[in-house]
């Protein structure tokens, strides 16, 4: 939700112009062409309707536009050779429910994730700076090729950004174990990529 504070010049105090202006500021305003397209395309209810007050998670279409966005980037990062190398012993389906109900509460949806806390998560994995902008540019990827409008894009990966603290360890050092047999995943960028 994007309130913009309004601050009106003295002169514009009368109540019929601060009325006015208040009017027009919380009447329902059209949405991007892309996020009514893809509520067309993928049969999405009620977006045109939608008021700008509304979570991110209403925006961008609910559950539906999350689940797809994440089927669509982890097809791509199950083949990548850099990224794919971390999730050899985990089920697709099962990234693509986590993460959608761990962006769908931090967009202000339903609070259904009962997974680990990220930093916890990926803690014995080595993720340089390097291969979080990579899985960013993949993720933009696929917001676009999901139909989501670019506002809501950039929300997104606002939102996604924000991990990076928790997650971006260049060495092996900085890794912790949840056990002592637990692999530290370290899978150096391949030549080809
Ligand atoms: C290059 C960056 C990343 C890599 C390589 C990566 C890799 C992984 C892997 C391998 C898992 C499975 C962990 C397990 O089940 O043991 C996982 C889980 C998960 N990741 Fe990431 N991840 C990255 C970035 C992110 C970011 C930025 C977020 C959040 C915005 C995120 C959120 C999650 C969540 C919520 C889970 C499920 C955790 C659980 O419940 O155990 N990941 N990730």
């Amino acid at each position: 939700m994007v309130f913009t504070q309004v601050i009106l010049p003295r002169s514009e105090f009368s109540f019929p112009a601060t009325f006015a202006k208040f009017a027009a500021y919380v009447s329902p305003l059209p949405h991007g062409k892309a996020d009514r397209d893809n509520a067309k395309k993928y049969n999405l209810q009620g977006i045109d309707a939608m008021p700008m007050s509304s979570s991110l998670f209403d925006r961008v279409g609910g559950k539906a536009t999350l689940s797809l966005v994440h089927k669509i980037f982890y097809d791509k990062v199950y083949v990548h050779p850099w990224l794919q190398q971390y999730f050899t012993d985990k089920p697709q389906e099962i990234l693509e429910s986590q993460q959608t109900d761990f962006m769908a509460q931090l967009f202000g949806g339903p609070k259904a994730y009962a997974g680990k806390v990220p930093k916890v998560a990926h803690q014995h994995m080595v993720i340089t700076q390097e291969l979080f902008e990579l899985r960013s540019e993949i993720l933009k990827e696929s917001l676009t090729e999901a139909g989501v409008s670019e506002s809501n894009i950039k929300e997104w990966l606002a939102v996604d950004a924000t991990f990076s603290h928790a997650l971006v360890k260049e060495t092996e050092s900085e890794c912790t174990k949840s056990y002592a047999t637990q692999p530290i995943l370290n899978f150096h960028k391949p030549m080809l990529c």
